[in-house]
């Protein structure tokens, strides 16, 4: 088998092509990338009429110590629910406390993950008509020990005070529980109870380890904060942006009725934002266009909804001057972010009322931002859109077999109109498990399909990004963690043989196969920007059962003879198709590099059954 590769004939690679798709599904945010460890920190998730349900907060103590509601008491006008405690028994009689007192605990998100000498920060809103003594605990799941305790006292707190405690824990468990609990008899209300590691990304709330995931990506962009979730099921359960802004605790939060839970929201609009930022990745910001999965706005009724838009882009790249620029500058903020492209909803085109929705959008966007890039969800693959856009969206979700045969997909796609954002694609199904090695071969295959339609092609990212090991609603998805541990599957692997190409230039190759093939190459020249070095990579997915070796031959480029010792094979393969990295085995299938000897312009490599094998040269 022979690959030729000819330098004479190269086209750019744009610099976002390989990006990432953020969505709150699998409890990716709430419980995962955001850092908050209270689940349902104002309850409000049972819904605004009381009696509501505090879930997942519990109670510790019985009828004749204690009575738990909840009160549209709250100080917050758009999260009006607290929760009132009458604490009936008191530490000297005559009812008494048990050992302990009485109150309320939150497990987190299927349990906090608590570290030994790890700060934490609780903050919490409280009244009483009386002083209060409340013991805030960090109690681990083993043996009910106590890692942490805080005492809330105030003598006069007959108007909702914002309390502030620092907690150091002397103990690691992973799945611990806040605790509010007294002995001193009376009523005290509670709201919006939050408690955050100190040591997020820099301090930015991002929970470290999962930021680190994605950073090592080096994304070009970022797709946020979903698809589905940004239709909702019902348009009064979609994403509303300015629902999302301002003091964390003055969020409404809201009930995402696709995937089915609540979020807090302290990941909100300006969060996404700074992320992107925090990522050096350009933001790609998916609105709701008035259209959800069973309802839509009427047409003659959308002003609103695109007035909400202009809105939203004023909020991340206005002036601080501006009137949504200054609330982003009150956030902390006062430089725009890069702000570049929108999305006009998600998978919307065949629903009722698109076409029509999207054309206003697209007018008043254009209008008031000339240089904003527009995505439609129509697909421009198979023919060139009839409407204005930038960009036209492409998913694919399939079995390996067809995900490797898309690689051919855009070499039929028309030239000449908008480009291709492949905001979704993914194996699933049987051949993909949780996450198996088939399934990043054959993405691997299809993403080198992008590259060589480069010129048609300037965006793609895998989905869904993060899964809650506790809620995995999808699968696959390309990383899985829980409250402490975090793994790549080998679909998250796969894409660091690509974060390279951003930016990069494709030569042209031609693969000499003589049989049907499960073989598909690329080659790209690439400059490292920690060194200034340039790399020619050919990468190659062999997803036959047998090794194979390949002739390479390279033709119009001259290999660095001095700094040949620098080049390196990276392959990513496992004995089985059906392998799977696992909080067990984390590193079952990752990428291994190895010195590659005996460089020349005409060389031999092997490439192991079932791999993704990426070889760079110096030149
Ligand atoms: O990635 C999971 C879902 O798949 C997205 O929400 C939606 O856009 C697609 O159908």
């Amino acid at each position: 088998v022979a690959l030729f590769v000819n330098a004479s004939e190269a086209k750019e690679i744009s610099k976002t092509m390989f990006g990432i798709f953020f969505e709150e599904i699998n409890h990716a945010g709430a419980g995962g990338l955001w850092a908050e460890l209270v689940s349902n920190r104002g309850f409000e998730a049972g819904g605004s009429t009381t009696p509501s349900n505090i879930d997942p907060w519990s109670i510790i103590g019985d009828e004749s110590s204690l009575i738990v509601s909840t009160e549209r008491s709250s100080c917050f006008d758009r999260n009006q629910i607290a929760l009132r405690m009458e604490v009936l028994c008191s530490h000297d009689g005559p009812k008494t406390c048990p050992a302990g007192g009485v109150g309320i605990f939150n497990p987190g998100f299927w349990g906090m993950n608590i570290e030994l000498g790890k700060t934490y920060k609780l903050v919490l809103y409280v009244r009483a008509s009386q002083s209060i003594n409340v013991s805030a605990s960090l109690i681990g799941s083993v043996g009910l020990k106590t890692l942490a305790t805080a005492n809330i006292i105030a003598s006069d707190v007959s108007n909702w005070t914002k309390m502030e405690v620092l907690m150091q824990a002397k103990g690691t468990d992973p799945s611990s529980r806040l605790q509010l609990t007294t002995t001193r008899k009376g009523v005290i209300w509670f709201d919006q109870v939050s408690l955050m590691p100190v040591d997020t990304y820099k301090g930015h709330g991002f929970r470290n380890d999962l930021f680190k995931m994605l950073k090592e990506l080096s994304p070009g962009f970022i797709r946020f904060p979903g698809g589905c979730f940004v239709e909702g099921d019902w348009l009064r359960n979609a994403f509303r942006w300015k629902e999302t802004i301002g003091p964390w605790e003055e969020r409404p939060g809201h009930f995402g009725d696709v995937w089915k839970y609540w979020t807090d929201e302290g990941l909100g609009h300006f969060e996404f934002l700074q992320l992107a930022e925090d990522l050096g990745a350009l933001p790609i910001w998916v609105f709701n266009n008035g259209i959800s999965h069973h309802d839509h706005v009427d047409p003659s009724a959308l002003l609103p909804f695109v007035q909400e838009i202009l809105d939203g882009i004023e909020f991340a790249r206005g002036s601080s001057q501006s009137k949504w620029g200054s609330v982003r500058a009150s956030m902390g903020h006062p430089e725009p972010f890069d702000l570049r492209y929108v999305a006009v909803g998600n998978e919307d085109c065949d629903r009722e009322g698109y076409l029509g929705s999207y054309l206003k959008f697209y007018d008043a966007i254009t209008h008031a931002y000339p240089d904003i890039k527009i995505i439609s969800n129509c697909d421009g693959s198979s023919e060139l859109l009839k409407h204005p856009a930038h960009y036209y969206d492409y998913h694919i979700y399939n079995n390996a077999n067809t995900v490797f045969r898309s690689a051919t997909k855009f070499d039929r796609a028309p030239r000449g109109g908008p480009k291709a954002f492949v905001s979704e694609y993914a194996v699933n199904g049987d051949d993909a498990g949780k996450g198996s090695l088939v399934a990043a071969l054959a993405e691997a295959g299809f993403l080198i399909g992008l590259e060589r339609n480069c010129d048609v092609v300037e965006m793609a990212s895998y989905a869904p990004l993060f899964v809650n090991e506790n809620n995995r609603d999808w699968n696959p998805d390309a990383i899985v963690f829980d409250s402490s541990k975090v793994y790549g599957t080998p679909s998250y692997w796969m894409q660091h043989f690509f974060k390279e190409s951003n930016g990069a230039t494709l030569l042209n190759s031609t693969l000499q196969t003589g049989v049907e093939s499960f073989l598909i190459a690329s080659a790209v020249t690439w400059k490292n920007t920690e060194d200034n070095d340039k790399y020619l990579r050919i990468k190659v997915v062999n997803s036959g059962r047998n090794s194979v070796t390949l002739q390479i031959s390279i033709d119009g480029l001259e290999l660095n003879s001095i700094r040949s010792q620098g080049s390196i094979k990276t392959e990513l393969t496992s004995s089985d198709y059906k392998d799977e990295n696992s909080f067990e085995h984390p590193n079952k299938i990752v990428p291994v590099k190895s010195p590659l000897e005996d460089v020349a312009e005409e060389m031999d490599i092997v490439l192991s059954p079932r791999s993704l094998t990426s070889i760079d040269l110096p030149i």
